[in-house]
C-alpha cells in the first residue's frame, strides 16, 4: 500500500477509534523482546566470526592453506558448486531483506524500538554468512568472482517481490519458511562436502546452517505469540503465503547478460538435481510448520479462518500429487561464476 494512504488509513483508524490489531499485536510482542533477543540471539563477542573459519592472512602457513582450499575446491561436484555460489549471493543481498523488515508494520526505528533491535541483531548474525562465503569462494580459485559480484549487485539492485507487502503476520510466515529453507540448504551443502572430504566447507556450512536454525526458532515463535493473540488474522495470512506460493529471496538471479530473474531456475534446478533443496523439502516445510503452529488445534476462529485451516492441512498431500510430475532437466546449466 502508498505510503500516503497507509499514514492517512492510521490517522482516520486513531480518529474513529478503529483498533489497528496488528500494531497492538506487535506492541503486545514487543514487550518481551529483551528475553527473545536473549533466547535467540548470541553475545556478538562470544559468536563465531568468519575470520575464526578461514586461514590467517598474517600467518606464514597461509599459502599452504589456500592451496589446501584449492585442490579440494575443483574436485567439489558442479551442481553443488553451482548451488554454494547462489547461495552465497542470496546471503550477500542482505541489505534487500533488512530494508524490507524494517519497513514492516509495528517495527519502529525512531520511538519504540525492540524490534529494530531485533532486525538490527539478526542482520548483523547474517551478515557474517554471506561475509564468509564469499571470501571462502574467492581463496578457492574456482570462482569469476567479478561474475558473482556482478550477480550479487544486480540481486540488490532488482530487490524482491515476496508478496507479504508491510505486514508482520505475512512476513513472519515468510522468515519462520525462509530460514528453515536456508538451514536445510546449508545443512545439505555441508554433508556433501564432508563425504567429498571438503572439512573446511563442512564446518563453513554447518556453522551458518546452526544460525539459520536458531533464527527459524525465532520466527517460528513469533508467529506462536500471534496465534495467541490474533488467530483468524495470521492463519488467514498463513493460507494467504501458501497459496502465492513461498517464492525464494533470490528469484530475481541473473548474471550478465541476463534480464531479471532469468539465472533463478538454473539455480533451482542444480539444487534439485544434487538434492540440496527440492520440492519435496519445500512440503517438509509446510509440514513442520503446520505441526509447530499447531494448525490442527487452533481455536476461536471465524469462519474463512476455518476454511484457511482446511485449505492448509490439506495443502501437503496436494503438493505431493503436484511434485511427482515435475521433471527437473538432468542436463547442467553452464554458469558464468565457475571459472575453469
Ligand atoms: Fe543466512
Ligand atoms: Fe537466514
Amino acid at each position: 500500500m502508498d505510503m500516503t494512504i497507509r499514514k492517512f488509513l492510521n490517522f482516520l483508524n486513531q480518529f474513529m477509534k478503529i483498533p489497528n490489531v496488528r500494531l497492538e499485536v506487535m506492541q503486545t510482542i514487543e514487550k518481551s523482546m529483551d528475553d527473545l533477543l536473549k533466547k535467540y540471539l548470541k553475545p556478538i563477542e562470544k559468536n563465531w566470526q568468519p575470520s575464526d573459519l578461514l586461514p590467517d592472512s598474517k600467518s606464514p602457513g597461509f599459502f599452504e592453506e589456500v592451496r589446501e582450499i584449492q585442490g579440494l575446491a575443483k574436485e567439489m561436484d558442479y551442481d553443488l558448486w553451482a548451488v554454494l555460489i547462489g547461495d552465497t549471493i542470496t546471503e550477500e543481498a542482505l541489505p534487500t531483506y533488512e530494508t524490507w523488515l524494517m519497513n514492516v508494520e509495528g517495527v519502529d526505528q525512531n520511538g519504540r524500538n525492540g524490534w529494530s533491535k531485533w532486525i538490527r541483531g539478526w542482520t548483523s548474525e547474517e551478515n557474517r554468512h554471506g561475509d564468509l562465503l564469499n571470501k571462502y569462494l574467492y581463496l578457492s580459485g574456482r570462482v569469476n568472482m567479478r561474475e558473482m559480484e556482478i550477480s550479487t549487485q544486480h540481486l540488490i539492485n532488482d530487490g524482491f517481490d515476496i508478496g507479504t507487502g508491510h505486514d508482520p503476520y505475512r512476513s513472519f510466515v515468510y522468515t519462520s519458511f525462509q530460514e528453515l529453507a536456508t538451514n536445510i540448504s546449508h545443512r545439505r551443502v555441508a554433508s556433501f562436502s564432508k563425504n567429498s572430504g571438503n572439512q573446511l566447507l563442512a564446518k563453513i556450512c554447518g556453522v551458518i546452517a546452526a544460525d539459520e536454525a536458531r533464527h527459524a526458532n525465532a520466527y517460528i515463535d513469533f508467529i506462536n505469540r500471534i496465534f495467541e493473540l490474533d488467530p483468524s488474522q495470521v492463519m488467514l495470512a498463513f493460507e494467504d503465503m501458501m497459496r502465492k506460493k513461498v517464492v525464494m529471496p533470490a528469484h530475481f538471479l541473473r548474471e550478465t547478460g541476463d534480464a531479471i530473474g532469468e539465472l533463478f531456475s538454473h539455480f533451482s534446478d542444480a539444487a534439485q538435481r544434487i538434492k540440496v533443496y527440492t520440492t519435496q523439502d519445500y512440503i517438509d516445510i509446510l509440514e513442520i510448520l503446520l505441526k509447530e503452529w499447531n494448525i490442527e488445534n487452533i481455536v476461536d476462529l471465524n469462519d474463512s479462518a476455518e476454511k484457511a485451516r482446511d485449505y492448509l492441512m490439506a495443502l501437503p498431500n496436494r503438493l505431493r500429487r503436484i511434485s511427482e510430475r515435475v521433471k527437473i532437466p538432468e542436463k547442467q546449466y553452464e554458469f558464468k561464476w565457475i571459472g575453469i
